[in-house]
């Protein structure tokens, strides 16, 4: 981790400890958007991970109140509150780790393409705060669509001459969740002890699950594959669906962000063999299993063999993906 700031150095605003002496040693990890679905469930998590010493939770709203909740909680980490824009500079600086789910989610009906003309906007100005104030702070995106919004960041943070494609991460282990959950419900496995690869994208015919590349080696009728593919494709729409125009996945998601946060910051305190699928630079923008360490993503693992199921959807995936990435990088350069 690097040094931490004595806590006088560090504006007290909201749910801090006045008599703490210091943070244990750990990492720094802000939240933006931490009073949201995802973003209150995400917080309660990460102040429950014992690599976190200090948890900046940020939003436009409803900071103070989640942050003093959250604060009661007898575990490590010191929490912080931050709340609008005049405040964000105080919560990233310092950052190992920057969680981003800020942003609008979907009603039934809509597409995540459909989000991009407020998220851009949102992670856009986050982004530049981060770019300020902490620019060499791991970054994980959530806000939708990610396919796009991962661009938005490495475009700002090109422009402000900070990008390092190793540090932006876009967050698709929601995939490989409900990969492992199905597949599991399917061959009568604890989900626990499944490893689906989705590479490709966060959208649609983007998700593409590797079922050939299943851990344990298993095989599959093609109604099964074709089952699991559109389950997994479609497991968001699935949650939009049943939450019936009151949001999208916060749940799960939170435990998604939570677990690959937590990858990212073992990968950081030097843990041999993390890896973890992801949504990065290759290609341009692309989710590949990723190994992770001190500096963020080390190396990007080859695909492995696909079979022409696979092969057809990637193609597919690509050709979606290209269109997205393009929306994201003429948002900021237009
Ligand atoms: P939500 O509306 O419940 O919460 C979003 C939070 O962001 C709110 O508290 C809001 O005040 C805050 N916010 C808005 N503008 C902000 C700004 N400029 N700065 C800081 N905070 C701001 O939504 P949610 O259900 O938590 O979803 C958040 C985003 O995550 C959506 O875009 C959703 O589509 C996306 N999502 C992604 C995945 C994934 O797998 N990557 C999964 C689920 C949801
Ligand atoms: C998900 O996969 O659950 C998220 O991307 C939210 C959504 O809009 O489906």
């Amino acid at each position: 981790a690097s040094s931490h700031p004595q806590m006088e150095e560090v504006p007290l605003l909201m749910g801090s400890n006045c008599r703490a002496k210091g943070a244990a040693p750990g990492f720094k990890v802000a939240i933006l958007g931490a009073a949201g679905g995802i973003g209150q469930p995400l917080a309660l998590l990460m102040k429950m991970n014992p690599l976190v010493s200090v948890l900046h939770l940020y939003d436009v709203v409803n900071a103070p109140g989640v942050t003093a909740d959250i604060s009661h909680m007898n575990t490590g980490a010191v929490v912080r509150g931050f709340l609008g824009q005049p405040q964000l500079e105080n919560a990233l600086t310092g950052m190992d780790l920057v969680i981003i789910p800020a942003g609008v989610p979907r009603k039934p009906g809509m597409t995540r393409d459909d989000l991009f003309n407020i998220n851009a906007g949102i992670v856009r100005t986050l982004c530049e705060g981060i770019a300020k104030c902490c620019p060499k702070a791991i970054v994980n995106v959530i806000s939708n669509p990610v396919n796009s919004t991962v661009p938005i960041a490495a475009e700002v943070f090109k422009k402000a001459g900070t990008y390092d494609p190793k540090r932006l991460l876009g967050v698709t282990t929601l995939d490989v969740v409900r990969a492992n959950t199905f597949v599991g419900e399917v061959l009568g496995l604890d989900p626990r002890e499944v490893n689906v690869p989705v590479i490709g994208g966060h959208a649609g015919v983007t998700i593409l699950p590797l079922l050939s590349q299943v851990n344990p080696a298993c095989s599959f009728t093609s109604e099964e594959v074709n089952y699991l593919t559109s389950r997994i494709q479609n497991g968001g729409t699935e949650v939009v669906e049943a939450k019936a125009g009151a949001g999208s996945a916060t749940l799960s998601m939170a435990y998604a962000a939570a677990k690959f946060a937590d990858a990212c910051l073992r990968g950081l305190r030097g843990d041999a063999g993390i890896v973890e699928c992801s949504y990065v630079t290759e290609l341009p923008f692309f989710a590949s299993k990723v190994r992770l360490g001190r500096s963020g993503v080390e190396e990007i693992l080859p695909l492995g063999p696909l079979n022409e199921f696979e092969r057809a959807g990637l193609e597919k995936a690509k050709k979606e993906l290209a269109q997205s990435i393009q929306k994201g990088v003429s948002f900021i350069n237009k």
